[in-house]
């Protein structure tokens, strides 16, 4: 294969996103548990840049913040004044320095872009088109640059709607913005372009008309409509989260997982699905979760941050908070709550538990109604259940506190002492029975009740 040009990313994300009427920026809104802007991010990233830089606005370090927990060495560049796209690209111009191969921009609120399709557009550039443009055919163009072509079906120039004539706005070719450039040709037009337009901005779509200008081609490569749905509003965020979750539905039943009424199953842009994984309906997937194989996530179940082995039951309504992570086998039951605890193999908490800030041993059955008291009010503190160990219905451990293997807990316990191993601890008030009382008792409540009517 020849050696493929190297790739630098430039994502515009300055947009504050009036629309959305947020005090967040547009591209830190999520969608499917992801921002907006990590979408992008890790689409782009399949591609293997050499350098990423966001173009973010001023006063949202927030958005450089989020790049670089996806991109480490991502450079954040801050476009001051809102001057356009072309005029935000110039901002990318020390975070390039001594770049040479090809140029990627992306858009920071238009999230679908899939990373074959980043790659695509990459291999579109060549000697002979040193730029090229992602185009779509839309059924209402309104809105869109149009994507205008010669008589022979070659690409020579974008015109934004606003500067379109009548005859331009039937065009229902439209341009989604995203381009690849040589890094040359690119610091070589950028300068030339003018904000002599309806809006007195920057266009980096003004890129097609000075290319072909030289005597250069302009590659078009084409995606499906579908993919270029950018966001304004939230009503758009949530047409956005409906096609990803349609997506990673059907990613999961491609990978060998039976979804039984996939419309009801929200999943992560991040969640890992094993092979012979039952999802029954209205189960929620949040951000961090990895579910091995053979695994039944039964009904009304919300998971989040949480690490399940094969052969693992959960449900129906279960929660597993960040931090759960559950052994080989294991069973979590209805009314069951899990943060940050390792249930061992094999280990059973079939219903109304607490587990928190917790270690539970392998085949350990812990009974219903069972709470690790693990918050002083001040502080967190840790419960350690051993392996093999019995805890008997209605128990509160008292953390910190350790429970030996093998050991047995007696129903209504509250442990606030460590228990060995194989030991039998009791902590409850003592049983009084008193022969005959309760019908004596009945009895003088009948007699009195029987005098008062005479
Ligand atoms: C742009 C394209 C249009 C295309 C459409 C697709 C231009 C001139 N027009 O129009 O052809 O059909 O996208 O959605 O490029 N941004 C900055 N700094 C700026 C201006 C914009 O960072 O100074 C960012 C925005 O935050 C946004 C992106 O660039 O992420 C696009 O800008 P926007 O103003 O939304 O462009 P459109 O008018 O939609
Ligand atoms: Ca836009």
């Amino acid at each position: 294969m020849p050696k493929r040009e190297p790739i630098a990313v430039v994502v515009l994300a300055a947009g504050k996103g009036t629309r959305m009427r947020s005090d967040f920026p547009k591209v830190l809104h999520k969608a499917a548990g992801r921002t907006l802007l990590g979408h992008v991010l890790h689409s782009a990233a399949e591609a293997k840049p050499e350098r990423t830089v966001v173009i973010s606005g001023p006063e949202m370090p927030e958005v450089g913040e989020e790049a670089r927990s996806i991109v480490p060495e991502a450079a954040i560049a801050i476009q001051d004044k809102r001057q356009g796209t072309g005029h935000a690209v110039g901002m990318a111009k020390d975070g390039l320095k001594g770049f040479e191969g090809t140029v990627l921009v992306l858009y920071g609120d238009v999230p679908l872009i899939r990373p074959e399709t980043i790659l695509a557009l990459a291999q579109a550039v060549s000697e002979e088109s040193p730029l090229a443009v992602l185009g779509f055919s839309a059924a209402n163009p309104t809105g869109y640059g149009r994507l205008i072509q010669n008589r022979a079906g070659k690409l020579i120039a974008i015109r934004e709607e606003l500067d379109t004539t009548v005859d331009e706005r039937r065009i229902d070719l439209c341009n989604s913005g995203f381009i690849a450039i040589k890094a040359k040709l690119l610091w070589e037009l950028l300068p030339r372009i003018t904000n002599d337009n309806a809006k007195h901005e920057y266009y980096l779509t003004d890129l097609v008309g000075l290319t072909v200008g030289q005597g250069r081609q302009v590659a078009l490569a084409e995606w499906p409509e579908a993919e270029a749905h950018g966001v304004n509003t939230r009503a758009q965020l949530a047409q956005i989260e409906g096609l990803l979750q349609t997506r990673y539905r059907q990613e999961a039943m491609d990978n060998g997982a039976t979804l039984i009424d996939p419309a009801s199953v929200f999943l992560s842009a991040d969640t890992e699905i094993g092979k012979d994984v039952t999802i029954e309906p209205h189960v929620v997937i949040g951000p961090h979760v990895k579910i091995g194989d053979d695994v039944e996530i039964l009904a009304f179940s919300h998971i989040e941050g949480a690490t399940i082995a094969n052969g693992v039951r959960v449900g129906p309504f279960a929660r597993l908070r960040p931090g759960a992570d559950i052994g080989k086998n294991a069973h979590i039951g209805n009314f069951v709550e899990i943060k940050k605890a390792k249930i061992g193999e094999g280990a059973k908490a079939n219903h109304l538990t607490y587990i928190g800030d917790a270690r539970i041993g392998a085949r350990s059955n812990i009974g219903a109604g069972t709470i690790t008291c693990n918050y002083d009010g001040f502080e967190k503190h840790v419960t350690e259940i051993g392996a093999d160990v019995f805890v008997g219905s209605n128990t509160a451990l008292v953390a910190p506190v350790s429970v030996g293997d093998g050991s047995n807990i007696a129903a209504g316990s509250v442990i606030t002492q460590n228990v060995h191993n194989d030991a039998l601890a009791i902590a409850r008030g003592q049983q009084t029975v008193k022969p005959g009382w309760a019908k004596k008792y009945r009895e003088l409540k009948k007699a009195k009740k029987q005098k008062g009517k005479r």
